[in-house]
């Protein structure tokens, strides 16, 4: 079975373990640029390929796409846009293009809450079955990794008993294993139509002061079958990586999330910084630190200076 993103052996930045978000939107006819975000757009099914084009030429490789589909579905269902859109890309790039797809429910739930809520809880059974059809449609389409990013209890699990049903055997996992409730994610909820309403993540995303809770929630991944973890955000939670490794012995990465992306473009705009080079000294920190990949929204705007 092919790793996409093994442990390294070096602590050198390079292009192979960057990991570039894209934003798919079907409410959209022209792109629209996210707030924060610098040159991220969100686009529409048919710009997207054009975009990930560009993004090839300029030698990224890895992306992972979120989609946002047009309707919000109170028991989730529907995944026939996702499918359209993942698979038109796979069509089109095939084996050029590594597509990770970020696997939740925010983008479609009414209250933009990652699982299915009833009475202001969480209603797991729900939440996996709609998970479960999802991930099976996206590798149906062609998908090369499903990165469940709800957090629920035993996503990994349940993904991975659908897909030993369905015959997806080799089907890859990246989990967003140790993922923080964070006020860090601003700029992408307002891309991603998921602010919360009614009540906060907190049942379900773990808290930045527990450090013990923080690494148990990646062993538990790794246990139930995630092929790759994952920290985040991914600057607040650089001193995680090399314990979670060493417990686990499986590749893991940072994900520098929006609001930490963001932060280095506001410098930048405000005259107190050089966004490049603070993204440089960004990556080369997680670099340091062993993070097996590293998913940015400046990705493609730093291959070239590797
Ligand atoms: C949830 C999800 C979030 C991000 C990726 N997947 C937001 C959240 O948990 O509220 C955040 C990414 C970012 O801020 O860049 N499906």
């Amino acid at each position: 079975m092919k790793t996409f993103f093994p442990i390294r052996k070096t602590n050198k930045l390079s292009k192979q373990i960057l990991i570039q978000p894209i934003f798919v939107d079907q409410r959209l006819k022209s792109p629209k640029k996210i707030k924060g975000l610098g040159e991220n757009y969100s686009w529409s099914h048919n710009a997207i390929l054009r975009s990930v084009e560009k993004d090839l030429k300029k030698g990224i490789r890895n992306f992972l796409l979120f989609i946002v589909p047009k309707e919000k579905q109170k028991l989730p269902e529907d995944f026939s846009f996702h499918y359209e859109v993942i698979r038109s890309l796979k069509n089109h790039f095939k084996k050029d293009l590594t597509l990770l797809i970020d696997t939740c429910l925010c983008s479609i739930t009414p209250d933009g809450h990652c699982g299915i809520s009833q009475n202001k809880k969480i209603n797991l059974p729900h939440t996996h079955y709609a998970l479960g059809l999802a991930a099976n449609t996206y590798l149906e389409a062609g998908a090369d990794i499903i990165a469940p990013s709800d957090m629920m209890k035993d996503t990994t699990q349940y993904l991975r008993k659908v897909f030993s049903e369905n015959e997806f055997h080799s089907a890859q996992i990246m989990s967003y294993s140790t993922k923080f409730k964070s006020g860090f994610y601003g700029p992408f909820r307002e891309a991603a139509n998921s602010t919360p309403k009614g009540y906060d993540r907190s049942s379900y995303q773990l808290p930045v002061s527990d450090r013990t809770k923080a690494i148990q929630s990646s062993i538990i991944n790794a246990a139930q079958g995630a092929n790759y973890l994952m920290v985040k955000p991914g600057m607040t939670s650089i001193d995680l990586i090399q314990d979670i490794k060493a417990e686990t012995l499986l590749p893991t990465g940072a994900y520098q999330v929006s609001g930490e992306f963001a932060s280095l473009q506001l410098l930048d705009s405000q005259g107190l910084g050089k966004y490049p080079d603070l993204l440089i000294e960004s990556l080369q920190v997680f670099s340091r630190a062993k993070a097996d990949y590293i998913i940015t929204y400046g990705a493609r705007d730093i291959v070239s200076y590797l």
